[in-house]
């Protein structure tokens, strides 16, 4: 089959087309032919090194496709069946062996690439906020990268239950999605972030900021904050945040600060079930649009990357295989 295979760390030059051998399914796992690759953040954090794994491997995590084979013990799923993971190693591949205790069903009328691109990006939004931090309808917060794949699905659902959305963006172009996802309010990361929030707030601050730009707006993030606010780290497009001082959080208005990541809020199949269903639900039913910003052929991986750490992605973006 054809893949994409990595040999070494480096920049998004180590993404080469490759032909390897088909995957060989063990017990608990389905063989699926996929028709759509998600490709996420994380993805471009294990290729340069900062998220270490062995090489040479194939890279991705998500996608969506048609099962092809399951393992003997398998009972919940079929050959023919159409599944969506966001959590099965080397996905970026014509064949991807994957768990079926990760699989999900795609409900019919859910095309593949919004299957393949929806999940990921959907519970990490679904988790924000539901079990970090509930925000009610009225309360204010700030989501970074508000035309981003997060920050589009994070808008729409936090909009859809009333609460007012202020989001920063880099664009016009970027404003604009922002604006028709649901923010209220969609900032620069050049204007003084936490000033515009207060006058938004009555000087009060926003409830929660979710913040997966990490760097350049962690500081903005907690400055934002009301009183006993949320700030939700869960990523660092720009770089890593560094070391910071714990007493801060007492000055700022007894804050909490959390680092996240999905696997931690996808515990068990009924913790990932819960999510996911209402994520593709929501889609299924016309609530959630998932905006594929950008579609390449698996080839073109390398131009997927380039594009998305050169912030020129909207939305997710989806290889074909
Ligand atoms: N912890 C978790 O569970 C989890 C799960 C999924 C994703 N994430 C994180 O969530 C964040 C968003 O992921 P995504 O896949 O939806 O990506 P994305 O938001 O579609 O793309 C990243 C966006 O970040 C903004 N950005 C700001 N400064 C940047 C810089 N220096 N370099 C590159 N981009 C910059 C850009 O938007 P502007 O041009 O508008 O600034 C860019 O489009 C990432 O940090 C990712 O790692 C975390």
């Amino acid at each position: 089959m054809r893949a994409i295979e990595v040999s070494e760390i480096g920049g998004p030059e180590v993404l080469r087309a490759a032909e390897v051998p088909d995957p060989v399914i063990g017990p608990g796992q389905l063989l699926v032919e996929t028709e759509a690759i998600g490709v996420n953040f994380i993805d471009t954090y294990i290729r340069t090194g900062r998220y270490p794994v062995a090489r040479p491997y194939i890279p991705g995590s998500e996608g969506s496709g048609v099962v092809a084979a399951v393992a003997p013990d398998v009972t919940e799923f079929a050959v023919g069946d159409r599944v969506a993971w966001a959590a099965a190693p080397g996905s970026y591949a014509q064949k991807v062996a994957v768990p079926a205790a990760v699989a999900i069903p795609v409900p019919s009328g859910v095309e593949s690439s919004v299957a393949a691109s929806a999940l990921l990006q959907g519970m990490t939004a679904h988790y924000l906020i539901e079990s970090i931090y509930r925000p009610e309808s009225g309360e204010t917060v700030l989501v970074h990268a508000g035309a981003g794949g997060v920050g589009l699905i994070l808008t729409q659902l936090l909009a859809a239950r009333g609460v007012r959305v202020v989001t920063t963006v880099s664009t016009g172009d970027k404003e604009k999605l922002s604006r028709e996802a649901g923010a209220s309010e969609v900032l620069r990361y050049e204007d003084d972030i936490p000033a515009r929030v207060r006058e938004l707030t009555d000087g009060a601050g926003a409830a929660a900021a979710y913040d997966g730009v990490g760097a350049a707006t962690f500081e903005a993030s907690l400055a934002s904050l009301r009183v006993r606010g949320m700030l939700a780290l869960f990523g660092g497009a720009s770089g890593p945040v560094p070391p910071f001082d714990l007493q801060r959080l007492s000055g700022g208005g007894s804050l909490f600060v959390t680092r996240p990541t999905l696997v931690h809020y996808t515990r068990d199949r009924a913790e990932l079930l819960w999510r996911a269903g209402d994520i593709m639900n929501a889609i299924a039913d016309g609530t959630l649009q998932i905006r594929v910003g950008a579609t390449y052929p698996l080839s073109q991986a390398e131009q997927a990357h380039r594009d998305l750490e050169g912030r020129k992605t909207t939305g997710s973006i989806v290889l074909l295989p």
